[in-house]
């Protein structure tokens, strides 16, 4: 009667924790296990959409703005910075315990037509550049725990692009490489030193020219003591073959220089019809294949900390409108938000954790 009575009690804490540990509900559940943070782009304006900031705050434990910290929304006047939309964001983010990462500070593209048309000089633009870089992430020092200092400086050749910021006039270091890359991010870590400052490429996620060039700086910046301390590969794919193994050669390469790695906009594109359906009806069960490899290959190093998607639910995704409608149901929930091939195996991958070779 005794034992017995001391039994149930034990059973009674030990059966639910069972339960939990061995069937998360969602990605966060699977993604806390991991030891990895699983994360989306968030638009603000619909958050007042009830299935999606359900789904939300259900699967996800990291939210980056979209585009709300972009130039063209923080500063679409001249004369004052507008945190609204932004702010949503990070309130949302706060209010179900997820992390937020911050989108961008330093890009060619997404700038206000006031900015981009200006005429400024460089001693103008340099001044605009660092007042924008210290007053955002001062503004959201202890919140954004990681930002996008410089997104997208490099063509595909491994060349640091033409922009307004390098050349177009410039900041003042037109001509020096990456050496305006350098300042944004000397300028970054003096704003915010406790935040984690990535540099975010896209089409560099593999080995190629353009990867080789990212590794490049990364080691530039490391042996002379810049402040960098992670890599995002931003992995919008719409090649069904994809190079996995790429992919996981480059994680490693850049983690063994220390750099945290970030997956930060991933989506796999499909062909889809003049209705946004799919032609290839086994083109989703690829696709789930390669969401499989990627959070495979996130896990498999220490060094990658965050998986995000470039959203969630293929209702609403930047990519019908980029590809002219051609392309679609890139993320893991359909349009009435219901988990695709590619959720399940996202899931699964996440259940099995890191330590494994599966
Ligand atoms: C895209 C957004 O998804 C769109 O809403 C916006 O109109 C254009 O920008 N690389 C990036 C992201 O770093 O900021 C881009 O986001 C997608 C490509």
């Amino acid at each position: 009667m005794k034992f017995r009575s001391c039994l149930l009690p034990l059973i009674l804490l030990f059966v639910p924790a069972f339960l939990f540990v061995s069937a998360p509900r969602s990605l966060r559940q699977a993604a806390d296990s991991a030891g990895v943070l699983v994360g989306t782009a968030v638009r603000p304006a619909l958050l007042s959409e009830a299935a999606y900031a359900g789904t939300l705050a259900r699967e996800f434990n990291l939210a980056e703005p979209e585009d709300a910290m972009k130039w063209w929304v923080l500063r679409a006047h001249t004369d004052n910075f507008d945190f609204r939309q932004a702010d949503e964001v990070v309130r949302f983010a706060q209010a179900h315990g997820m992390k937020v990462r911050g989108h961008c500070l330093v890009w060619g593209r997404d700038n206000p037509d006031w900015l981009a048309h200006g005429h400024f000089s460089p001693p103008q633009l340099a001044q605009m550049l660092q007042e924008h870089i210290t007053l955002v992430m001062r503004h959201y020092a202890g919140q954004v725990f990681a930002w996008d200092v410089v997104n997208e400086a490099l063509d595909e050749n491994g060349n640091v692009r033409d922009s307004i910021w390098y050349n177009q006039p410039g900041i003042g270091l037109s001509g020096k490489g990456t050496a305006y890359v350098e300042r944004a991010f000397r300028w970054a870590h003096e704003a915010d030193p406790k935040a984690l400052l990535f540099y975010n490429e896209a089409e560099g996620e593999g080995l190629n020219r353009k990867s080789d060039a990212i590794y490049a700086l990364v080691k530039d910046f490391k042996t002379r003591g810049v402040p960098i301390d992670g890599v995002g590969l931003q992995l919008h794919i719409s090649s069904l073959d994809f190079d996995l193994a790429g992919l996981a050669a480059n994680i490693t390469r850049l983690a063994a220089l220390g750099m945290q790695i970030h997956i930060t906009e991933l989506d796999v594109s499909l062909p889809v019809d003049s209705k946004g359906s799919v032609i290839h009806k086994e083109d989703l069960t690829r696709q789930a294949e390669i969401y499989r490899g990627i959070v495979h290959a996130c896990l498999h190093s220490p060094g990658c900390t965050a998986i995000q998607t470039w959203g969630f639910t293929d209702k609403y995704s930047w990519i019908g409108s980029h590809s002219r409608g051609v392309r679609g149901q890139a993320l893991l929930f359909d349009r009435g938000y219901q988990p695709k091939a590619a959720y399940s195996s996202v899931l699964e991958q996440l259940m099995v954790g890191r330590n494994s070779s599966r």
